[in-house]
């Protein structure tokens, strides 16, 4: 499903977290498309404050013994099948994206490269939604793991925001309910 079908209202409100994926593929040239586009959100200054380390194909097999070690460091004392079990988080999606922010020493600008970051993530989410693929950010603990930026070659002073699983699924979560503009809103100068 290559050519855009939703509005940006369908899109934004029928998007949901997909946390349980069905193992197939995502095509590099539609993970490219959709960085290409996504590149498209708003960033002061123009710092365009992001770069990112994606897997999708070969290179996966290689991710998957970094995500075993870092999120199951005891997996040498499972059976493979408990082991296989345990990675299938890991196994089932098709594509993966880390996002790598700049850690400005100014407190200002390092909060807006976050929230640029944050509408990048959220127009990838959005364009890979109208694709039919589904996605989930994620924020392990192990993004912050020597052993792990390492290995996705983080220099000091960046910061590696989210993990992006993407993927195609077989069930849509039910959405979790949100609060109405009128339980969120105040109007200016009312008490
Ligand atoms: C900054 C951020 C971090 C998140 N981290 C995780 C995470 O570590 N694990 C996870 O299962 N979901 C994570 N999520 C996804 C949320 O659980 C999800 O967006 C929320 O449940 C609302 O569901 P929806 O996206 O389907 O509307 C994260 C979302 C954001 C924006």
């Amino acid at each position: 499903m290559n050519e855009q079908s939703l509005s940006v209202r369908e899109a934004v409100i029928g998007r949901r977290s997909i946390k349980v994926f069905n193992g197939q593929p995502v095509d590099r040239e539609d993970l490219l498309s959709i960085i290409n586009d996504a590149v498209w959100a708003p960033n002061h200054g123009n710092r365009e404050p992001w770069r990112l380390v994606v897997a999708c194909g070969p290179e996966l097999e290689k991710l998957y013994d970094l995500l075993r070690d870092l999120a199951i460091p005891r997996w040498k004392e499972l059976s493979s099948e408990e082991l296989k079990n345990q990675m299938k988080k890991f196994t089932l999606p098709g594509a993966y994206i880390f996002v790598i922010v700049p850690e400005d020493a100014r407190q200002k600008e390092r909060l807006e490269d976050y929230g640029a970051a944050a509408c990048l993530l959220q127009n990838i989410q959005l364009l890979a939604w109208d694709k039919g693929i589904g996605s989930c950010w994620k924020t392990p603990g192990f993004l912050d793991v020597p052993k792990f930026r390492e290995a996705m070659k983080v220099a000091p002073g960046e910061r590696v925001i989210s993990m992006l699983q993407l993927g195609y699924f077989d069930e849509l979560p039910k959405g979790k309910e949100r609060k109405t503009a009128e339980e969120i809103i105040t109007v200016f100068g009312e008490s």
